[in-house]
């Protein structure tokens, strides 16, 4: 597949669904004052375009080390599907690169919320970096490009790989607990819509360098599979609020059916503390917090228990994280889905505005 194009008004991997592989990070930028994060925002918009456009690393000195990590082979080829995602925590505006009267408006810390159960090393950044591709070497890959090129000015603070599986058999990719998860969104394809729910624009009171950007609200949500595969699938489906097999609504018969929650006033087909129920009521309201969804799974191996380490990195975009995301959030806490789930990291971030032109770079209207 061929990846989304580098240069436009919005990064391009927010709106293409998720791929197959993806490595979320999160920096602390260690660069002594505004001109070197100037650098370093430069740096990482050259290599984002070079790695996602792919040709020839320039050779080096016969001393040198390799221009390149080598992990693709000798060239960086040009249909690798990569998707580069570059965004700015809270702390980046500080006040420590004089920038606190340019944050993005909204932007804050991510507030705790009921059942989280947040581990500081697993929390917040001053950057963050998704990379999305069809195969986790070409994400690995450009992480080793990117964090080579700006050793200077960053250090890792925490990271975590996510991946989906091809539609099984068909449909929306399913999640750790079986479940199709990213079916119901709005259509990424309605520019109109994505303007009133995703995009960031002057006229919404930002300052005008965030025109065209988005928050970046990041859940890393420990799922307890092994709990999850003991309940009965009768339980589990009306938990979420749809069927595990078809992802059709509990009143419907395709996956693509809108669940009518109208004619089931009192939660007999779904759940009224159903996940999508709570998620998503489908009142005139609540259509204005909605979300675009781009979640993944992700596996870490094994917990100090014994027992697996898997969840969900969930990821989601959006105009305003708080009519947004926190409504929804409020609206979930205490659903029946939190005795399987515990949330233990993430971070709310501002995804920079697209990189135009050649001569643009990320942030540069910020610096
Ligand atoms: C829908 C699972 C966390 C918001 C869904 C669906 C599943 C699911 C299976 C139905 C298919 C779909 O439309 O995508 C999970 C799991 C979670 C989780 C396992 C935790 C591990 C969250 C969080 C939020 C959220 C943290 C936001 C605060 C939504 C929304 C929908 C949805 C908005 C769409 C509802 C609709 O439009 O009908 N989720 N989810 N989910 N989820 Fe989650």
């Amino acid at each position: 597949a061929s990846g989304p194009r580098f240069h436009g008004p919005h990064q391009a991997a927010i709106l293409t669904p998720p791929a197959r592989a993806t490595a979320f990070t999160s920096f602390d930028v260690t660069a002594a004052d505004r001109r070197e994060l100037a650098d370093l925002l430069r740096t990482l918009t050259d290599r984002a375009r070079f790695l996602t456009t792919g040709g020839t690393p320039a050779p080096t000195g016969i001393t040198a080390p390799p221009p390149d990590s080598g992990i693709l082979g000798p060239y960086v080829p040009a249909d690798g599907g990569l998707g580069v995602t570059l965004s700015a925590g809270a702390s980046l505006f500080d006040g420590r690169y004089g920038l606190a009267d340019r944050a993005p408006r909204l932007l804050r810390t991510m507030p705790v919320f009921p059942d989280d159960d947040l581990d500081p090393a697993w929390c917040h950044g001053d950057l963050g970096l998704q990379l999305c591709a069809d195969s986790p070497d070409t994400v690995l890959h450009a992480l080793r490009d990117l964090t080579r090129h700006t050793r200077g000015g960053l250090q890792i603070r925490w990271r975590l790989d996510g991946h989906t599986a091809p539609p099984r058999p068909s449909g929306t990719p399913r999640n750790l607990f079986g479940f199709k998860d990213g079916t119901s969104g709005p259509d990424p394809r309605d520019a109109r819509l994505m303007d009133r729910l995703v995009w960031t624009t002057a006229d919404s009171g930002e300052p005008p360098w965030a025109a065209g950007g988005s928050y970046q609200v990041v859940r890393l949500i420990r799922m307890l599979t092994e709990f999850w595969d003991r309940i009965p699938l009768s339980e589990q489906e009306r938990v979420i609020g749809r069927n595990r097999d078809t992802g059709a609504p509990l009143d419907g018969a395709r996956e693509s059916d809108p669940p009518r929650y109208a004619h089931d006033p009192q939660g007999e087909a779904t759940p009224l503390d159903s996940h999508i129920r709570l998620a998503h009521p489908r009142t005139p309201g609540s259509e204005a917090h909605r979300l675009l969804r781009r979640s993944y799974n992700y596996d870490r191996g094994v917990a100090g228990n014994g027992t697996l380490d898997q969840g969900l990195l969930f990821c989601c975009y959006q105009r305003d994280p708080v009519r947004q995301f926190t409504t929804v959030q409020k609206r979930l806490a205490g659903e029946p889905l939190t005795d399987y789930v515990t949330p233990f990291g993430g971070g709310w971030f501002f995804a920079f505005p697209g990189v135009r032109d050649r001569a643009d770079w990320y942030g540069r209207a910020l610096l």
